[in-house]
């Protein structure tokens, strides 16, 4: 799944909705492999912002990877819908999937890569048994919840523990990270084994632009 040393995922939570096909562009035109789409229920965390029609916008806006992130309740009712809309990876929480050996079953079936991820405060071994089934494994280092905090450093010996255990049982898996991306941590967590970065602010924020954010972030590595 993986052909590049890295891949960056621009999250759109922090882009300008007003012109949201413009501010995706920008960002395949910079060098983003994929884009985030943060998908929250109000229920799971505290926030609310998108579903199926807007990642259904975005497939028309783009060919890149839509990288989707379900912090919902309930994932697999929605499965369906979001790959219908165009998702190419639907990762899901293992504090949501009381199942998650048959999401991951649903997930591939609907053509879907198959992404699993936690919370900050939830302990490697609970998705271990997963690992192998997954395509994607994405570490938050922030709270679900929002952009624009600040990277919890408790998510890099994550990263390393999840590393050993899928250069054992699934070297092809890619590790994700997602929260306080920035020029002053991507490396650390690169150094750690992550190899897809998720940024929000520090792309779509950036007083620069789009561009200079994706560059500020790639140049580290
Ligand atoms: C947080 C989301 C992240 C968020 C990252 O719940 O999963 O993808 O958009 O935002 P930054 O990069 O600003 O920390
Ligand atoms: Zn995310």
């Amino acid at each position: 799944m993986i052909d590049k040393p890295f891949l960056i995922s621009p999250s759109i939570l922090s882009a300008d909705f007003t012109r949201l096909g413009n501010q995706i562009k920008r960002a395949e035109d910079a060098g983003a492999d994929w884009i985030h789409i943060d998908v929250m229920d109000g229920h799971f965390v505290p926030n609310i912002t998108m579903g199926p029609f807007v990642v259904e916008a975005c497939r028309r806006a783009t060919d890149l990877t839509l990288d989707v992130h379900l912090m919902i309740e309930n994932p697999e009712r929605y499965l369906e819908d979001f790959a219908r809309a165009g998702a190419d990876n639907l990762t899901v929480h293992i504090e949501t999937c009381p199942e998650m050996g048959k999401t991951q079953d649903a997930i591939k079936k609907l053509g879907c890569q198959a992404g699993i991820t936690l919370k900050p405060g939830t302990g490697v071994e609970l998705i271990e048994p997963y690992l192998k089934k997954a395509d994607l494994v994405l570490v938050m280092s922030v709270e679900p919840g929002f952009s624009g905090q600040t990277f919890l450093p408790e998510a890099l010996p994550k990263i390393s523990q999840i590393r050993d255990i899928l250069a054992q049982i699934n070297p092809e898996a890619i590790i994700e990270v997602d929260g306080g991306i920035n020029p002053d941590t991507i490396r650390q967590a690169y150094d750690q084994g992550a190899r897809a970065f998720v940024a929000a602010s520090a792309i779509f924020k950036n007083p620069a632009g789009i561009k200079a954010g994706i560059q500020s972030l790639v140049e580290k590595l």
